[in-house]
């Protein structure tokens, strides 16, 4: 059985960090004989440029066709030429939405090689272990009323609307009681019920969900700005956290500096299983488009990789590959293989090729243990 895997490299560093993440899907096909066929696509930005659509019917056939996607970064600095319905017709929120993949894991792992590439103290980061399970296709990013209005005072007023359904809360939260059965069984629920009515149903639902079935799992709540302290405070506190779309964004980005840099975390995005008990899913690094560093070949494409690694995980069904590319991270780190983010003063600071070819040689080293 193949497995069809539509690639979506998008902007900035996305195309280079991409390039990486095939490069070693590629190994697993050629040496583990993982059945992946890879078809590369362009959307956004650059499918305009090319074809003056931000999302050819093709494209979007594909992504609908696909057992999973591998997606780069979205986002270039100048969008103002295409006519905002074009750009709303490409975005990666209607891909997200597209697919239902509502729930999105962003795990957090810190490597004992970087305890020192962490702005946080060494003692503070090692030993943390959690996934942040921020719910995707509801809250803040899709909730209605939303635009610019102009009032009748000629002034212009901006409103978006944070709505949460009790179905779209159970279903973020079953999925992290779930994932939490199969690691330290405890979930930390985030949310801002003392100010916002959703966040209050949120917290009301989120309990209903564990008192009906996870009693078995531990259920702690916290409130959103606790949380980003705690990230940077105790970070080992945490197992499983779920929360909306909107804080799940903010939190991912400031668990990002427990290892130092955003370059470092995976991302996947998972519908509820379908009628074949298949999930829809997508697969990317946390961080964006990178204007800053782009186009100069330095960016971390260890996020895009381990990313592949959840794809080898969750679409292939191959753990046992997902464990040794993950191994192969960490063994590449801990031999000292650097890119600029993540380098102290004084390491040699390895290009994003040259960060794969480590990682890829890790790779073929166990495979000659083996
Ligand atoms: P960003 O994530 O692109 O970058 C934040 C910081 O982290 C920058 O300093 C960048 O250089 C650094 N960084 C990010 N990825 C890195 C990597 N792989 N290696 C080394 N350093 C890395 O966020 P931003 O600058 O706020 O946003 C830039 C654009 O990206 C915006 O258009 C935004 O909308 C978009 N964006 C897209 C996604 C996505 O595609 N999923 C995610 C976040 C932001
Ligand atoms: C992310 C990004 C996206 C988000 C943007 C690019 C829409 O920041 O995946 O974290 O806000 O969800
Ligand atoms: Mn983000």
């Amino acid at each position: 059985m193949t497995i069809d895997i539509v690639v979506l490299p998008g902007d900035g560093i996305g195309p280079e960090v991409t390039d990486e993440a095939v490069r070693v899907l590629d190994w697993f096909v050629q040496h583990r004989a993982v059945p992946l066929r890879m078809q590369r696509r362009l959307f956004g930005s650059a499918a305009w440029a090319a074809e003056r659509s931000t999302m050819p019917d093709a494209t979007w056939n594909a992504i609908m066709a696909a057992d999973a996607l591998l997606f780069g970064a979205t986002g270039s600095l100048d969008q103002t030429h295409i006519p905002p319905d074009e750009r709303r017709k490409g975005s990666l929120l209607r891909i997200r939405k597209g697919l239902d993949a509502f729930a999105n894991l962003r795990p957090v792992k810190a490597q004992p090689a970087l305890a020192e590439s962490s702005p946080f103290k060494a003692r503070t980061v090692a030993g943390t272990d959690m996934v942040i399970v921020r719910e995707l296709t509801a809250g803040m990013y899709f909730g209605t009323p939303r635009g610019v209005e102009t009032q009748p005072d000629g002034t212009r007023r901006g409103v978006n609307t944070h709505s949460y359904t009790e179905a779209e809360i159970a279903r973020a939260a079953r999925f992290a009681f779930e994932l939490a059965r199969t690691r330290r069984g405890h979930v930390t629920s985030v949310d801002k019920a003392n100010v916002m009515e959703a966040g209050r149903l949120w917290r009301d639902v989120v309990t209903e969900v564990h008192e009906a079935g996870y009693k078995d799992v531990t259920l702690e709540h916290m409130l959103a700005d606790n949380c980003a302290l705690q990230l940077g405070r105790a970070p080992t506190r945490f197992d499983v956290v779920v929360t909306d779309n909107l804080f799940g964004d903010l939190l991912s980005d400031c668990a990002g500096a427990i290892n130092g840099s955003l370059g470092m975390l995976p991302s996947a995005a998972l519908s509820a299983p379908r009628e074949d008990g298949r999930r829809r899913a997508l697969y990317e690094p946390v961080h964006g488009s990178a204007p800053d560093i782009a186009g100069k070949g330095i960016a971390n494409p260890l996020g895009a990789i381990l990313s592949a690694a959840m794809l080898l995980r969750w679409t292939a069904n191959a753990p046992a590959e997902a464990d040794a590319l993950e191994a192969a991270v960490q063994a590449a780190l801990d031999a000292g293989a650097r890119t600029a983010d993540i380098a102290m003063p004084g390491e040699t600071v390895l290009s994003t090729r040259a960060m794969a070819d480590a990682v890829i040689a890790a790779l073929d080293a166990g495979l000659s243990e083996a």
